[in-house]
């Protein structure tokens, strides 16, 4: 297991380019299940999560090529509708084969996904929506068993929004017969994604970004290219990075319609935000952070993704913040570790209370998920001394080498690899 050694306290300056989104491909490769034959995603990311979802796809029988961020799936070949819990275990989004498998072959087995980092993930409305296309459920040994002859187009209300159910149904429901309608869709930009890449299979929806979808079923749909959107996360991580380190950074290709919530809070803590084109300047120099209460939401409100990052930087703003977070009410395992960077942090279920301290100081921290990684790291790009993180095998699963990027705005970052921290 690699970890990064960070000698704190350097200013961060220049251009960083963005990856493509890791949420957005992992729900793009799936769809090219609905197709037989080749379909082609430019601006893949090269991430751990990505190459997981590969193996997963050729498991199926699909045959994948990855080169130069361009990613090759022909599933001519797919012979095979079980997605076995090796897969699933290590990464939840595999359950998005589902929804392809079930509508294209009648039948898929996919290993129930358990539990996550910050408690339960449940899938119930994946199921119930599967369900209303006429699918019979059953759960046999862990694995979730779905069975149709042919989807029936339905109509479909989740009680909330969710990103991977909107996802699932849209990929079931575009080969179901007749008509569905998804009402509280999901209206983040990787669903925004996921829809044109169906409209260019060939699928018919209406009400693109918008969070009332409609799907007239088609017989048949065929293999098509797409460009991955920029990962607003990995954009929203580099900005934060800027100001913490009161640096001065052009993000290059982070639409800034994706981050609205998150450029507007980073200029209610005091920083200067200039969009241009699809790039985004923020200039943080001798800028001392405001403290600012955040509260996370689905899209276009504040990502749960950047919730850790947020806190990170408001450990070191000038008075008193809270943090609060609705999506995922006890994703705060960061904090325990912020809290031996020397961070003044309190949480009361949802809530984190932050004291903004005047400096942290290096310390060794671990972290169990990707965006706690993201949050320590960035917290010990501002630390006193020497920060370890260990464990960052969880940062590689979504940022595509995120400590050459960083160093090569001027962070003193390492990878130790491969010894067992
Ligand atoms: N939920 C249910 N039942 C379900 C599904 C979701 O109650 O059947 C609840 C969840 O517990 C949560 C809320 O609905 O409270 C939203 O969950 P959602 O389904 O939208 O999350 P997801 O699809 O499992 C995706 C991202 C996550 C991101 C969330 C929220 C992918 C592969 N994952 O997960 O990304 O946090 O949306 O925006 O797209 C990450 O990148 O670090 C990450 C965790």
């Amino acid at each position: 297991m690699d970890k990064f050694v960070i000698h704190g306290g350097k200013e961060l300056n220049g251009t960083v380019e963005i990856s493509g989104a890791k949420n957005a491909t992992l729900a793009l490769m799936p769809a090219a299940l609905l197709a037989s034959g080749e379909s082609v995603l430019y601006n893949t990311p090269e991430l751990n999560d990505v190459f997981t979802m590969s193996k997963l796809l050729k498991q199926l029988g699909a045959e994948i090529q990855f080169e130069n961020q361009v990613l090759k799936i022909n599933s001519a070949t797919v012979n095979n509708q079980i997605a076995p819990y090796e897969h699933v275990k290590k990464m939840r989004a595999s359950v998005y084969v589902l929804g392809p498998l079930l509508t294209r072959y009648g039948f898929a087995k996919v290993s129930l996904p358990g539990g996550c980092a910050w408690g339960p993930r449940p899938i119930n409305l994946h199921l119930e929506g599967l369900k209303k296309l006429g699918a019979e459920i059953e759960l046999d040994e862990g694995y979730i068993i779905v069975k149709a002859k042919r989807l029936q187009g339905a109509k479909i209300n989740f009680d909330k929004s969710s990103v991977g159910a909107t996802g699932n149904i849209l990929m079931a429901s575009v080969l179901a017969k007749g008509t569905t309608v998804i009402n509280n869709a999901a209206m983040e930009p990787e669903i925004t994604n996921l829809v044109n890449f169906l409209l260019k299979m060939g699928a018919k929806i209406y009400g693109i970004n918008t969070s009332i979808l409609e799907i007239e079923g088609v017989d048949e749909l065929h293999p098509a290219e797409i460009e991955t959107i920029p990962d607003r996360i990995e954009a929203g991580t580099f900005l934060i990075a800027a100001a913490i380190t009161k640096g001065n950074i052009l993000i290059r290709g982070g639409i800034d319609a994706h981050l609205y919530a998150v450029l507007s809070k980073l200029e209610d803590a005091g920083m200067h935000i200039d969009v241009i084109g699809n790039d985004i300047r923020i200039d943080a120099q001798n800028i001392e952070p405001k403290s600012i209460d955040v509260s996370t939401g689905i899209f276009p409100g504040f990502p749960t993704d950047m919730q850790a990052q947020w806190l990170a930087l408001m450990s070191v703003a000038d008075s008193v913040s809270t943090v609060t977070d609705t999506i995922y009410t006890d994703r705060f395992s960061h904090v325990p570790e912020l809290i031996r960077l020397g961070a003044d942090i309190s949480v009361q279920e949802n809530n984190a209370l932050i004291k903004g301290v005047k400096k942290l100081k290096g310390a060794k921290v671990m972290s169990t998920d990707l965006r706690a990684s993201a949050s320590l790291v960035l917290a010990g790009l501002v630390a006193e001394g020497v920060t370890e993180v260990l464990r960052v095998y969880h940062l590689d699963r979504g940022y595509q080498r995120l400590e050459e990027k960083l160093r090569q705005l001027g962070a003193n970052i390492d990878r130790v690899a491969g010894q067992e921290f």
